[in-house]
């Protein structure tokens, strides 16, 4: 991949204020392209941790302009396609269209079955399925119009499986992939290619959090990262706990770049070989 790959394209990615959303956006910096970034900047009551804040979002924005190249950034809740449908206008008349998109912005948690709190359902799949369609339903009118575009939403290694009180990430990831997969069809006589990435535990604050580490060991009274990262480390077959964000940038790079022309519609795994057991 040459160091100008992304010279004078236009990237939008949400999620951006931190955590893999951050490692993409640096990355299309550094290969010469605008970048445009929204995260929600808010925390969730449904959710067990922490979310980015509008600090984060504001280093994210440092450092791309760091790297000498021009950042739009907003606080934008991807499961409000009204306001998703605003900041798209908004990157558009700042920086011109958009010839990339990264649906990534998404939350982690999970309670049972038997006793699942609706505000939980509520939020995770509005954030992680919808906020997603909203995203790629946003970018489509103008990529379509302009007969480009390169579009990848994250899914999860639990998109293609399953696993005890995670009915709703399960749910809103496994949707992100048929969402994508029709939304593939659709464009691709438009220029238009849509690909997902289902990744394996990833070294960002929604692996590294107190309440994880107390849902992945109950069995201890204060667990730390230590403790947690023997129970996640055997969802990989290969013999690692979480893997960097740049894992992931590499494959995000390589599925929008212009000479990926003809990959849509298609499922990557960077998953440490968890896929190996799940999937065909
Ligand atoms: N970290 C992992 O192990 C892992 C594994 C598989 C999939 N993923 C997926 O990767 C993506 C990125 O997660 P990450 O690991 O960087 O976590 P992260 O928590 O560090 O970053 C996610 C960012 O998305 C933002 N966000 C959440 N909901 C939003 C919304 N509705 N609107 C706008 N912004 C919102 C958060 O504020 C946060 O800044 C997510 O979709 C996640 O589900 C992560």
């Amino acid at each position: 991949m040459q160091a100008d790959e992304f010279e004078g394209q236009v990237v939008l990615i949400t999620g951006g204020a931190r955590g893999q959303g951050r490692s993409h956006a640096l990355a299309y910096a550094e290969r010469g392209a605008d970048v445009a970034i929204c995260d929600r900047c808010a925390d969730s009551e449904a959710i067990g941790y922490l979310l980015g804040t509008q600090s984060d979002l504001d280093e994210t924005k440092r450092q791309v302009e760091q790297r000498g190249r021009r950042c739009v950034a907003g606080t934008v809740d991807t499961g409000d396609r009204a306001a998703m449908d605003a900041f798209v206008a908004l990157v558009q008349q700042e920086l011109g269209g958009i010839d990339v998109a990264i649906a990534n912005a998404g939350v982690s948690d999970g309670a049972a079955i038997t006793d699942h709190p609706q505000a939980l359902w509520d939020e995770v799949v509005g954030s992680n399925l919808t906020g997603v369609f909203n995203t790629v339903a946003a970018v489509a009118p103008g990529m379509a119009e302009r007969g480009y575009g390169r579009v990848v939403t994250i899914s999860s290694m639990m998109g293609r499986s399953s696993g005890p009180n995670m009915a709703a990430y399960c749910a809103s990831k496994w949707g992100v992939i048929g969402m994508s997969k029709s939304a593939a069809q659709e464009l691709a006589h438009s220029g238009v290619t849509v690909n997902v990435i289902t990744p394996g535990n990833i070294d960002t604050p929604m692996v590294k959090n107190d309440a994880l580490y107390a849902k992945v060991r109950p069995d201890l009274d204060s667990p730390t990262w230590d403790d947690a990262a023997s129970v996640l480390g055997q969802l990989h077959a290969q013999p690692i706990a979480v893997m960097p964000p740049e894992d992931v940038t590499r494959v995000v790079l390589f599925l929008t770049a212009e000479a990926s022309v003809h990959l849509t519609g298609i499922v990557v795994p960077v998953d440490a070989g968890w896929s190996t057991r799940t999937s065909a």
